[in-house]
């Protein structure tokens, strides 16, 4: 083999190679592990555990509004702050690698815009101090909730 054809061979390899690298992180950036369900949502496909992590989160995220509007009742912003902290950056941080790569783009996007106005709901309740701001925030986030439950749902992998 001549050199010249040496090299364009190394070049082709290269080219598949980075190829093979934007496919691998289009998938486990953008686009996630999805198909298309029945009740024309997207079906978020996850291994049995995972899903059982996410909904487990999810079933934290009512427990916590509860608590919010609990303590909103009694006017304890010191309570609002608190339980809103618990839905905050905070509890996504021990999501598995592997579970947000097939996640798709946009629903990353809102759940980290949920975790995140939960922590400014904790901020504002404790800085502010006032209960009708909180309620506002709630019905804003409380939309992300609707929107993404409207667009999505997770079916195990067999
Ligand atoms: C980024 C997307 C997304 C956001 C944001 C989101 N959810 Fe979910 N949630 C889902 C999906 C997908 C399911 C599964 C639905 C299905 O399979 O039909 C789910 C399921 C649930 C369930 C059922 C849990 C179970 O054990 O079956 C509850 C309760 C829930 N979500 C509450 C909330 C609340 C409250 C919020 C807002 C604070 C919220 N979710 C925000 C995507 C989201």
């Amino acid at each position: 083999m001549s050199e010249a054809t040496k090299s364009k061979a190394c070049l082709a390899i290269i080219v598949l190679l980075l190829a093979v690298i934007a496919a691998g992180a289009y998938k486990f950036i953008i686009a996630g592990s999805v198909e298309k369900a029945e009740d024309g949502r997207l079906a978020v496909v996850l291994a049995p555990g995972e899903r059982a992590l996410i909904l487990k989160e999810m079933r934290g995220f009512v427990s916590g509004i509860q608590q919010i509007t609990d303590a909103l009742a009694r006017d304890d912003m010191k309570g609002v702050a608190a339980a809103a902290r618990q839905l905050g950056r905070g509890a996504a941080k021990d999501v598995p690698a592997a579970l947000i790569g097939k996640l798709p783009l946009e629903f990353k996007t809102l759940g980290f815009s949920v975790h995140g106005q939960f922590d400014q709901i904790a901020d504002d309740a404790e800085k502010t101090r006032m209960a009708r701001v909180t309620l506002g925030q709630l019905a804003d986030v409380l939309q992300k909730c609707v929107a993404c439950h409207s667009a999505y749902q997770f079916r195990a992998a067999p």
